[in-house]
């Protein structure tokens, strides 16, 4: 059933990219649903629904007026310190509006915590420059009344068009190596789930904070191994990067949140997903 198109106006930042396009082409059929790209290339810019944004150039604020979006969705890269101040805005828009914003964010947020997964209310704590930033961005964002943020964490995103496939099969046929990290547990997810469970938030009035993965956890090589056999019959070369002597768990699990049985996926799924 198609909702009502006049219900939301949705921004989000970011469209052009994997996972930001993915969400712009499940939603552009239900909602006037606008977009932004960095890098010029035609099919955005022959789209009146796509906007040129580069976050440390540009000020969203032009956009947010052009737009007058009812819900943002932020699924854009670019220099941190400059995406902090885009966030800074929005918040202010969000403040002075009654608009949502929808945040795509990262299990790297609790990247310091290596011993267990990890559940929607349980502290962030991070070790890298970018679960650093992903943090601060979500802090800001929980200031705001809690029925205008959605928090995404998201594990590593796969997909047939993902920069992760793609970046496989190019070592493949290059024979170069392809780093896998034998002591890593975690949980996938791929751009198709998301854009359901983003759908489903959306329809919902969803707000909070939601782990986006897979139920179950996989070890990075063996399910890194897993996509190089349904890819066909190489010898890749793998590059085993060990960063601690024990395991190490980067995976974001639901808890508090939890999404109906079939928003959620499993590892095996997303395996066959893969080689369609
Ligand atoms: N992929 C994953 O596995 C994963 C996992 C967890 C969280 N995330 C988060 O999900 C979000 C989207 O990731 P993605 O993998 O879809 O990234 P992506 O494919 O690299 O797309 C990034 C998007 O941001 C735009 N962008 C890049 N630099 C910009 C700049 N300086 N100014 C304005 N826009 C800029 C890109 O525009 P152009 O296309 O024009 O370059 C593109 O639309 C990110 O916030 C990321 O942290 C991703």
């Amino acid at each position: 059933m198609k909702e009502n198109r006049s219900k939301h106006r949705i921004l989000i930042l970011g469209a052009s990219g994997f996972i930001g396009n993915a969400i712009y082409k499940e939603l552009c059929s239900y909602f006037n649903t606008f977009g932004t790209y960095n890098i010029a290339r035609k099919e955005f810019e022959d789209n009146h629904h796509f906007f040129q944004y580069n976050v440390e150039e540009d000020d969203v604020f032009e956009i947010l007026e052009a737009v007058r979006p009812t819900i943002i969705i932020s699924a854009v890269r670019g220099d941190f310190s400059a995406q902090v101040i885009a966030h800074t805005h929005l918040a202010e828009y969000i403040l002075a509006t009654n608009t949502k914003l929808i945040f795509i964010s990262s299990a790297n947020v609790f990247d310091a915590y290596s011993q267990f997964p990890s559940y929607e209310l349980d502290k962030t704590l991070s070790h890298s420059v970018y679960g650093h930033f992903k943090i601060k961005i979500e802090n800001m964002l929980m200031r705001l009344p809690v029925k205008q943020v959605v928090i995404l964490r998201l594990p590593m995103v796969f997909g047939t068009q993902s920069p992760r496939i793609k970046e496989i099969k190019q070592h493949l046929h290059e024979k170069t190596p392809i780093e896998i990290f034998p002591n890593l547990i975690m949980n996938v997810t791929t751009d198709s789930k998301i854009t359901q469970q983003i759908h489903y938030l959306i329809n919902r009035d969803a707000f909070g904070i939601f782990h986006l993965g897979s139920s179950d956890l996989v070890h990075h090589d063996e399910f890194i191994a897993e996509i190089i056999s349904s890819i066909g019959l190489f010898n890749p070369i793998l590059k085993q990067v060990y960063t601690t002597n024990n395991d190490r768990y980067l995976a974001v699990l639901p808890k508090e949140n939890l999404l109906p049985n079939h928003l959620q996926v499993l590892s095996k799924q997303i395996l066959t997903e893969l080689q369609v």
